[in-house]
């Protein structure tokens, strides 16, 4: 296998290794979020194209993290660029109702079937929270539900059990940082993920209390079983208690509609974000006119009122690059090619870890997937609890190490990844599975 320049092949520059000393003295750990690599392996990014990355040394890697997954369309795509370039010569920033962002939300309305109106936010995490705040007011309750190992951002509702080391019975949470007040306990229940007839007892129990039930439909890189959305949508429907899916990463990746069309279940309400923006900071809240109304600032001093107010909320910049990125998908073919490309690399990377005798599974959807070192059906987050993460972290460090990044524990595929990225990918992870089978 030829090798490009890698970490395996090119060691770090000076240059290089200054800019991580500088980050190390002014970023807490050195990083700008909660994920870090080992000393030995950590780089800057100089820039992206594609499906690729370099780094400050110009050692390339094949991106499988697209900045967590914003850059569905690989880096750079030229229908974003243009319309952003052309776009800056117009302002970056109003706080005003503009084009671009009346447009996007026209889009985002008609793609996903429970969009009827919609709120922009900057980021992921504050459409989840104003989801939640939008469902309380509406339903005059306090409590809701989530699930076990659900991500939803990293608030204070959010970071309930989204991690737990050693789980408590259900449906007491677990708080996943310090400095959340205790009280936030008391207003969070949790739930196993594919597990409905635990929910339907938690919702018969404590359905009267909750103001909303708050999922991913895919929850990291778990599909939901047969049935599972289906049942959690007649049960709050049954005791109208509004449905939220967090469609943040499975928002317009799944289908154009995201997992509402893919799984077929619709919500009252669902969170946006990541491709939404086009790689620029846009996220959303969507849904029911009925819940949504409350966000409508003529009802300022009622108790019906949802205040929400983001100085770049709508960001006409993001809300271009959102638009070109949305029209670029809804090009034919787009979502089976891209799914084709992912397939292909969920079953090299199962076939290769069964030929070598590796214990793993790959679970996911084709965008969407990882291995997961474990025996166990990968259903709920306890079987991920059941994972070897000394291998996961082997297995990641030698992709690194030879040229393909991914995130911790997810593997996200564009639709600019093509044929030979496949090929070069799964030589990386044989590899890095061979590597893991010598542990
Ligand atoms: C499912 C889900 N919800 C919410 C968020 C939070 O989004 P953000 O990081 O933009 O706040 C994320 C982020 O990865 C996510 O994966």
């Amino acid at each position: 296998m030829s090798e490009p320049r890698t970490p395996a092949t090119t060691a770090r520059i000076a240059a290089e290794s200054a800019l991580l000393d500088t980050a190390a003295r002014r970023l807490p750990g050195g990083v700008l979020g909660s994920g870090r690599f080992s000393d030995d392996l950590a780089f800057v990014v100089k820039r992206a194209e594609g499906s690729h990355l370099w780094d400050v040394s110009g050692r390339e890697y094949i991106d499988y993290l697209l900045g967590s997954g914003p850059m569905f369309l690989g880096h750079c795509h030229p229908a974003v660029v243009r319309a952003v370039t052309e776009a800056l010569g117009n302002g970056s920033t109003y706080f005003l109702v503009n084009e671009p962002a009346i447009r996007l939300a026209d889009e985002v309305c008609r793609a996903v079937p429970c969009g009827e109106q919609i709120r922009f936010t900057s980021t992921g995490a504050e459409a989840t929270f104003f989801a939640l705040r939008a469902a309380r007011a509406f339903r005059k309750r306090d409590k809701i539900l989530k699930f076990e190992g659900g991500y939803h951002g990293s608030h204070d509702y959010a970071l309930m059990s989204q991690t737990p080391k050693s789980p408590k019975a259900f449906p007491a949470p677990m708080p996943d940082s310090g400095g959340i007040p205790h009280a936030i306990q008391d207003q969070v229940l949790v739930a196993p993920y594919n597990d409905l007839a635990t929910v339907e007892a938690l919702l018969a129990e404590h359905g009267h209390e909750l103001a909303a039930v708050i999922v991913e439909p895919f929850q990291r890189l778990i599909p939901p079983l047969p049935g599972f959305l289906q049942g959690l949508r007649a049960l709050t429907h049954r005791q109208e208690i509004p449905l939220i899916f967090d469609e943040v990463v499975t928002g317009f990746r799944f289908a154009y509609g995201g997992a509402q069309e893919y799984y077929g279940v619709t919500p009252d309400l669902a969170a946006y974000g990541k491709i939404i923006g086009g790689g620029f900071p846009l996220a959303a809240v969507a849904g029911r006119e009925t819940i949504m109304h409350g966000f409508d600032p003529r009802l300022d001093g009622s108790p019906d009122y949802v205040s929400q107010s983001g100085t770049l909320n709508g960001n006409p910049i993001a809300a271009t690059a959102g638009l070109a990125s949305l029209a670029e998908l809804r090009k034919p073919g787009v979502y089976e090619r891209v799914r084709t490309i992912g397939g292909a690399l969920m079953t090299g990377l199962a076939d290769q870890a069964k030929k070598l005798g590796v214990v793993a599974q790959v679970v996911g959807e084709p965008t969407v997937f990882d291995i997961v070192f474990t025996d166990r059906p990968v259903t709920d987050y306890r079987a991920v609890l059941t994972a070897d993460n000394a291998r996961l972290k082997r297995f990641n460090e030698v992709c690194l190490r030879h040229g393909v990044l991914k995130g911790g524990s997810k593997i996200y595929v564009s639709i600019v990844h093509d044929e030979k990225d496949v090929e070069r990918t799964l030589a990386v992870f044989k590899l890095a599975l061979e590597s893991v089978g010598r542990m």
